[in-house]
């Protein structure tokens, strides 16, 4: 009986042993594939966040759901952190009551994704950390508006808006709108291009030089908030469109599928992330919008990602604009 119990002590010892083993060696082979390096206490720390983290993406992937998780280069950060460093933590002023956006009285289509109509869509961009999400999604916009219109793709500028848009109740690193980023630039009279005026993922000061302007934005169109029909409307019969929608902690490690979720709210004080729709469809009867991030091209389905369409998911219908170029 002893010595069972000792056997069973002995096993059970070496069998968490074990099992602390393979997570370091998961954690080592992730940390080799994101050039992470850490202090030892660090290590450890983050050798916790990560095993969490595994152990959720591990769980929900066993569960039915219509999206996937995986690791990727947020695997060692709590969701606490990721907000801190990635989303905006101020409630913006989105709240389009009554849009002036004039839905087209043409039928949409059943699908469309920009990036295959044409050179419209830029490759997908890093915000790095930096809670600039929103000036992303307005050069996204931008781009695509501008590049229907003129058939010319040039990449924009995220950092004239970081440093120069507070007057528009933007706020650099620490949020903004694109319907407000948009007004800057129309009120501003241009927006350089990547090129001239590079991202830093810092708030700086503002360079902006008129005479480089390369974009520029003749009015802005708010969709009516939670009128998903006119969002589907815009990007279905003219452009990409920019929106937010709450980002909770599994959206961090989304991998592929149509994201859905239960735990994230719907309305415009909390939203807090903004991207860019560039197209729809749907899937085995499931309607779905086609949107690029601004985590880089490694995250989710080669930096976008699919989320169900139809029911304001995550509130996406709530503060969503574009330019008139
Ligand atoms: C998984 O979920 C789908 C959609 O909710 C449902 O139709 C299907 O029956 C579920 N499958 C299992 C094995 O539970
Ligand atoms: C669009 O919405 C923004 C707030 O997000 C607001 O400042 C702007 O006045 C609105 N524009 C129109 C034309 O309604
Ligand atoms: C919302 O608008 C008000 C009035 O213009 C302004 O004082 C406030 O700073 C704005 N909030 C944010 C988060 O921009
Ligand atoms: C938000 O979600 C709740 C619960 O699902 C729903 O009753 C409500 O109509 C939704 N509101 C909006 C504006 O989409």
């Amino acid at each position: 009986m002893v010595n069972t119990l000792l056997l069973f002590a002995l096993l059970s010892a070496a069998s968490t042993f074990h099992l602390s083993e393979q997570d370091e060696f998961h954690f080592k082979s992730w940390m080799a594939q994101h050039n992470k390096a850490y202090n030892m206490k660090e290590f450890y720390e983050r050798l916790q966040i990560f095993t969490e983290n595994k152990r959720r993406i591990d769980k929900h992937n066993e569960g039915n759901h219509s999206f996937t998780m995986a690791l990727n280069q947020f695997s060692d950060m709590t969701f606490g952190e990721f907000r801190k460093s990635f989303l905006w933590s101020e409630p913006q002023n989105c709240s389009a009551t009554k849009g002036n956006y004039f839905s087209s009285n043409a039928p949409h289509p059943d699908s469309i994704d920009w990036r295959k109509k044409g050179n419209f869509v830029t490759p997908v961009k890093n915000q790095r950390s930096c809670g600039s999400c929103w000036t992303f999604s307005t050069t996204g916009c931008l781009e695509a508006v501008t590049a229907i219109k003129t058939g010319k793709l040039i990449p924009l500028s995220e950092q004239q808006l970081v440093d120069c848009a507070q007057d528009f109740n933007n706020h650099g690193c620490n949020g903004g709108l694109p319907s407000q980023a948009f007004e800057y630039i129309m009120y501003n009279k241009g927006l350089m291009t990547e090129d001239d005026y590079p991202y830093t993922a810092f708030d700086g000061v503002c360079k902006y030089n008129p005479q480089m302007a390369a974009a520029i934005v003749k009015d802005v169109v708010n969709i009516t908030a939670y009128n998903e029909m006119e969002l589907v409307d815009a990007v279905g019969t003219r452009n990409p469109v920019s929106f937010a929608f709450e980002v909770t902690s599994d959206f961090m490690h989304y991998s592929k599928g149509v994201y859905s979720s239960t735990k994230c709210h719907n309305t415009t004080d909390m939203v807090n992330h903004a991207v860019l729709a560039v197209g729809y469809g749907a899937e085995n009867g499931s309607p779905y919008w086609i949107v690029k991030n601004s985590w880089g091209p490694l995250w989710g389905i080669e930096g976008y990602f699919l989320i169900e369409r139809g029911t304001n998911m995550c509130g996406l219908a709530a503060c969503a604009s574009f330019p008139e170029v």
